[in-house]
């Protein structure tokens, strides 16, 4: 078929497998830790589940197609995906990351890899010239989250790569808020892709699972030494369920990246509401960029109300969302970074990250917009009378 199918063509395409052996319109989920051998001498091209499986490797080239690189990987949590990674690195060597990453990649750099001598240094990504003055003469990898979880801050992709390659280091983007159906960082000369496929890809907030994709067999080799070295795989199951949630990728997220626009401008016109952070928003810094990178705002919003208090009355008051940890499911969910994604970061450095104590993130999930945007305008009533109550009792 010809290169020039539309993507929703391509993720179908790459997503269901006729069974060659019953016709079955799915691929069968090999429950199997092990592959009996014809041959004393010769094995087959399975021997053992951790180092592969028939179904996993379904995910795993579907996944490396619809991201653009030689070949994928399924890991049992995105965490497990983003560590194994970071052990591409040896004792001695450095990375760059930017300092709102995720905090269970905070954690990992922060808590544990120092410990084995790999080296880190924390940076404003969105500031180029800051990235340039991190790098080191044993820096290897330039770590990318664009758009970053909470903040929204769009990072450079392209350049980043550049000033990468001009220092001979790796570029590593987790694509988790984006998915491949928005945003291509292969496409744009990243070196390996990371998922949290918890999110988005699985889409029904009932699998943990992590995704990797390297752009060039070489590195290919080394991830695929490590996940079978480390172990953590994705079970089969969870596999088959990440097929099954990456059939309905595109149409899921852009019907919730269609909402998150329209919950997004409604945020900007009420008053209760200091800030909102979305890259779809023409006033946020650097949509124009994220525009020439990735063809959607997405589905995952932040917006930041006077303080704690308020965003507790916010969260008791919504009947929609659930309030929870986690994003990119059918269901909306609204989640406190200072307690939840970002707890991991003491007060100071969440302030540094820009995180304050009055920021709730909302992942738009496939309810109508109208209805969300009514509870939404319910809750910061509640907002709004409880902030003059406080006005009054001060009087
Ligand atoms: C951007 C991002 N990267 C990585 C992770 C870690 O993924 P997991 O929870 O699947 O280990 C998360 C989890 O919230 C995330 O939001």
């Amino acid at each position: 078929m010809s290169e020039s199918i539309h993507f929703s063509t391509k993720l179908i395409k790459e997503t269901v497998a006729v069974d060659p052996q019953t016709g079955a319109a799915n691929v069968p989920v090999y429950l199997s830790s092990t592959f009996h051998q014809k041959d004393f001498d010769h094995y087959g091209k399975y021997d053992y589940t951790r180092s592969g499986n028939p179904t996993r490797e379904a995910l795993e080239d579907a996944i490396a197609a619809l991201e653009g690189g030689a070949r994928g990987f399924a890991f049992a949590s995105g965490m497990a995906a983003i560590s194994t990674a970071f052990l591409l690195l040896s004792a001695g060597d450095h990375a760059i990351v930017p300092k709102n990453v995720y905090g269970g990649t905070f954690r990992i750099l922060t808590q544990v890899l120092g410990r084995f001598g790999i080296d880190h240094t924390f940076v404003d990504t969105t500031n180029l010239d800051e990235v340039e003055q991190a790098i080191r003469p044993n820096t290897k990898v330039i770590y990318v989250e664009t758009p970053s979880n909470p903040t929204l801050a769009v990072t450079d992709i392209r350049a980043v790569v550049k000033l990468a390659k001009a220092h001979r280091c790796l570029t590593f983007v987790d694509n988790t808020f984006m998915t491949p159906v928005f945003q291509r960082p292969l496409e744009l000369g990243a070196d390996l892709v990371l998922h949290s496929a918890t999110k988005f890809i699985s889409g029904h907030s009932d699998v943990i699972a992590g995704l990797a994709v390297a752009r060039t067999e070489e590195l290919a080799d080394k991830v695929y030494f490590l996940q079978n070295a480390l172990g953590a795989v994705l079970g089969v199951q969870d596999s088959w369920l990440l097929l099954r949630g990456l059939k309905t990728l595109d149409v899921r997220i852009r019907k919730s990246a269609d909402s998150a626009q329209r919950v997004a401008e409604f945020f900007t016109t009420q008053s209760e509401v200091r800030n909102v952070f979305y890259p779809g928003l023409s006033n946020h810094p650097g949509s124009e960029l994220h525009a020439e990178q990735a063809a959607s705002g997405g589905a995952v919003l932040s917006f930041e109300l006077e303080d704690e208090a308020a965003a507790r009355t916010f969260v008791n008051h919504v009947q929609l969302p659930v309030f929870a940890v986690s994003l990119g499911a059918v269901e909306s969910i609204l989640s406190y970074p200072p307690k939840m994604s970002h707890a991991e970061l003491n007060e100071e450095e969440r302030e540094k990250a820009g995180i304050g104590s009055g920021l709730l993130r909302l992942s738009v999930g496939l309810e109508d917009a109208e209805d969300l945007i009514r509870d939404f305008s319910n809750a910061l009533d509640f907002v709004r009378n409880q902030e003059k109550v406080t006005v009054r009792s001060v009087d």
